[in-house]
């Protein structure tokens, strides 16, 4: 009886960073439909049920606030939630393959392919099958094969809504996005789902940023939107180290470019390099794809943005090494921030992962602190445990220290008291500034031995 309360029934398979977010909202937006999340991970499902969400993203516990138990239901009952489904997204994660042909490059889509075996397991009407997950492009077409492999007369359009939002803000990037792609077979059944899926986001989203395509290049266009991202961080980073070289200033490198309007201001902050779960995994993907239709130039341009990315880690830790007299043996370092960025607690390649492991190499003593993220660092580090220290307070991560590292543009980072800090370490004391945040006029001033990201360094030495 209480299905008659909504005009759709709207599923999402997958309760992660992309699907928790997303329909919540839409449930919050849209209030005549029912929208239910499942996931296999009981605990993620159990999390999203209480005020203690598994992720953590500004805004979000409001929104889910505003419409769970109303029209937002989160169940690991997927098969029977798939049953009762006329629109199902998908939003399972399809990380790197890390075993056999494709090995650290092509999408593991054993996630993916389950799902589509459960869903035509368990659907006895017709369904629209949404591609919320980032793809290789082609995908759907294999989605297709799967799930209308039956003969029990049921019909899936297979329908691409790739997802733009970016982690910390994802409920704005959400409510007021750029704009909603949503591709689909050019078939007069492809074209109807295309529209179903294009009138639960007219709810909110002005018609004018909803745009429609071919399925194969909304598939695609994700994949070369976070490329793209990617490679001005490169671009960038790849500048910044002959910034070092010749005290040209990447700030004033960056703000002179960018203000010209072909190129743009967004997305040229050097630092020291890029994180998260999708840029290094999307270009990977992009590259495999190239490679296997033999396009080995293609490949080989985007492979070099990860290459860069790489560089820039690989060379924040050289320059801590050099700065500190060429060991840092026995040092203590106190690394500020965790997460691959600020406002998430999500530290998936996050390059603190990276210099952390190298500064352990080096046998330094490392204190990680960050407001969200210390639960996932423990996970990321578990096999050092016994080499770093976790400390939520900054001032007293610092206690004691040769060195900061500055790894997440986190706010508070820029107004903690750094003459408090400095009187606390031991002397020299150094910061490497590994987002350009900070004030390093300031910190020279109070003693600090300071070292930006593509700025001369100030050093008392
Ligand atoms: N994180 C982002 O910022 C972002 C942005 C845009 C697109 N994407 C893409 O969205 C997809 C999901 O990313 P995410 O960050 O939300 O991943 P995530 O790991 O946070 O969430 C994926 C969820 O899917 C669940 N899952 C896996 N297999 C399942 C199955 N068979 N049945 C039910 N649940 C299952 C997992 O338990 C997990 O909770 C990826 O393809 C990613 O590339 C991510």
């Amino acid at each position: 009886m209480a299905e008659k309360k909504f005009s759709k029934n709207i599923l999402c398979i997958g309760a992660g960073y992309v699907g928790g977010p997303t329909m919540a909202v839409i449930a919050a937006k849209c209030p005549h439909y029912k929208v239910t999340i499942v996931d296999i991970n009981a605990e993620k499902i159990r999390q999203w049920q209480t005020d203690d969400l598994p992720i953590y993203e500004p805004g979000l516990l409001d929104i889910v606030k505003q419409a769970r138990g109303r029209n937002l239901f989160f169940s690991t009952e997927i098969e029977t939630n798939i049953t009762d489904a006329d629109i199902i997204f998908v939003s399972v994660n399809t990380p790197t393959k890390n075993f056999g042909e494709g090995a650290g490059k092509s999408a593991d889509l054993q996630y993916w392919e389950k799902t589509a075996r459960t869903i035509l397991k368990a659907s006895k009407s017709d369904k629209i099958i949404v591609e919320k997950s980032t793809l290789p492009v082609r995908t759907a077409s294999a989605m297709e094969r799967i799930v209308n492999s039956n003969d029990s007369g049921v019909h899936f359009e297979v329908v691409s809504n790739p997802e733009f939002l970016a982690e910390g803000t994802a409920i704005m990037d959400l409510e007021q996005p750029d704009r909603v792609l949503i591709g689909s077979r050019e078939t007069d059944s492809g074209r109807k789902a295309r529209q179903e899926i294009v009138d639960i986001y007219a709810n909110w989203v002005p018609r004018e940023r909803i745009i429609t395509s071919n399925i194969w290049s909304s598939e695609l266009s994700k994949l070369v939107a976070n490329a793209f991202l990617a490679q001005r961080i490169s671009s960038i980073n790849s500048i910044s180290a002959l910034c070092e070289k010749t005290e040209a200033d990447i700030s004033e490198v960056a703000y002179a470019i960018g203000m010209d309007s072909r190129i743009g201001s967004k997305f040229l902050n050097a630092s020291v390099g890029f994180g998260g779960s999708c840029f290094k995994k999307d270009i990977l993907n992009l590259v495999y794809i190239a490679e296997s239709y033999g396009l080995r130039e293609v490949a080989e341009y985007w492979e070099n943005v990860i290459k860069i990315n790489e560089y820039q880690e690989n060379r924040f830790v050289r320059k801590m090494i050099a700065a500190m007299f060429n060991t840092i043996a026995g040092k203590r370092i106190a690394l500020f921030g965790f997460a691959f960025k600020a406002d998430t607690g999500d530290t998936r390649e996050a390059p603190a992962i990276t210099v952390t492991r190298k500064l352990v190499e080096e046998h330094a003593q490392v204190v990680i602190t960050d407001p969200q993220a210390l639960p996932n660092a423990k996970k990321d580090l578990e096999d050092i445990l016994d080499r770093v220290e976790f400390e939520p307070d900054p001032y007293k991560a610092a206690l004691g220290t040769h060195a900061l590292g500055i790894l997440t543009e986190w706010d508070i980072y820029r107004t903690l008291d750094y003459r408090r800090i400095y009187d606390n370490m031991i002397k020299p004391a150094f910061i490497f500034d590994g987002r350009n945040i900070l004030d390093h006029d300031k910190l020279f001033e109070i003693g600090f031995n300071v070292y930006p990201i593509g700025k001369p360094a100030q050093s008392h030495i």
